[in-house]
């Protein structure tokens, strides 16, 4: 990927797919619930957060699920300020009808890069012996695959996507939503790196509706809201307390060394960074509107999420919105 800084889209920059060329051709299967077709971006680019030629995928959630949309594209503005290596989204409109989707960016398949391949987690689980269904699972077993795999920087990598999918509420990271990039290696054979954490729009409390959004608000409801958010993996399989986010987050950083600072960074954004993110968001004109109410629910849900994630990072008493134990 390029320099992620670099990449924001305004306002008047929604993506217009109709002169982007569809790639039938392309085997990403049927992998995933949810309708999605996938376009070669025109040469040249028609914005500059875009690559000509390359590959991007367009989802397209509708009814409850259509506020996935922007939980997947403020899900990557947030991961840019935290560091947290995620494939670019942007607002789009499909072709013909014009309606809205999630365009993201293809994380391999770069003209200036050695040809690589995306190898879901589940595949290599399943080849590894591990004993997984496709909702289920544990993060040990998902870190003992990835030392198998011998991928360098799995310990970075899971902290890093444990404190992001906890800022973000995420629910969705089963073993079809995290995987490896597979390239030749250099001395024969293949060599496997974490790819960056992809589907990040299940999120950000995407099904509460606008009548909802102001109950919401106030700091027990949004506390209670924030508790119940869990993965659908614990520290072992079958053990739901440790799949609450932050209890996750706090098992995998008793186990493994040196993953606190990982947390305690990807944790660390400030409350102006939040509201600078939401008000970017008001200022689109779009088919699926993000409200001022929106605003401030997803505003109060961020820092709601770092609040209790930071608390036992910090040592600090926790403050009720941890869930149950790490073991
Ligand atoms: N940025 C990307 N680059 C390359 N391949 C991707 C990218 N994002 C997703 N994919 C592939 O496309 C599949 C479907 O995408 P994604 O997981 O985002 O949506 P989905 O599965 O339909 O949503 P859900 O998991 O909520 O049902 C993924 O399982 C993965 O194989
Ligand atoms: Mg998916």
């Amino acid at each position: 990927m390029r320099d992620m800084k670099l990449l924001r889209q305004a306002h008047t920059q929604v993506v217009d797919l109709n002169s982007w060329e569809p790639d039938d051709e392309f085997p990403i299967g049927p992998t995933g619930a949810k309708p999605k077709r996938i376009f070669i971006c025109p040469t040249p680019a028609p914005h500059g957060f875009l690559i000509g030629g390359h590959r991007y995928l367009f989802k397209e959630p509708s009814g409850p699920h259509v506020m996935q949309i922007w939980s997947e594209v403020i899900a990557y503005e947030l991961a840019k300020v935290v560091g947290v290596p995620v494939p670019p989204a942007f607002l789009a409109r499909a072709p013909r009808n014009g309606s809205p989707g999630v365009l993201v960016e293809f994380f391999y398949g770069y003209a200036d890069r050695a040809p690589a391949r995306l190898i879901d987690g589940i595949d290599r689980l399943v080849a590894n012996g591990f004993a997984v269904d496709f909702k289920h699972g544990s993060l040990k077993d998902n870190i003992d695959v990835c030392r198998l795999q011998k991928v360098p920087d799995w310990r970075y990598w899971w902290a890093a996507t444990l404190a992001f999918d906890t800022l973000i509420g995420n629910t969705d990271r089963h073993s079809q939503n995290w995987g490896f990039l597979t390239e030749a290696a250099p001395g024969g054979g293949i060599s496997f790196s974490m790819a960056p954490a992809f589907d990040n729009g299940t999120s950000l409390g995407f099904i509460v509706g606008e009548e909802s959004l102001e109950g919401h608000l106030a700091p027990d409801a949004m506390r209670r809201f924030v508790r119940r958010g869990r993965h659908h993996y614990g520290w072992t399989s079958g053990d739901r307390a440790s799949a609450r986010h932050v209890a996750l987050c706090r098992a995998y950083a008793e186990r493994i060394v040196g993953s606190k600072a990982t947390l305690t960074r990807v944790s660390s954004i400030t409350d102006a960074r939040v509201d600078e993110i939401v008000s970017w968001c008001r200022t689109f004109e779009y088919s699926v509107p993000f409200s001022a109410a929106r605003a401030r629910f997803v505003a109060t849900q961020m820092r709601t999420r770092r609040d209790a994630l930071q608390s036992p990072l910090s040592g600090r008493a926790d403050h009720g919105a941890l869930g149950g134990s790490p073991t």
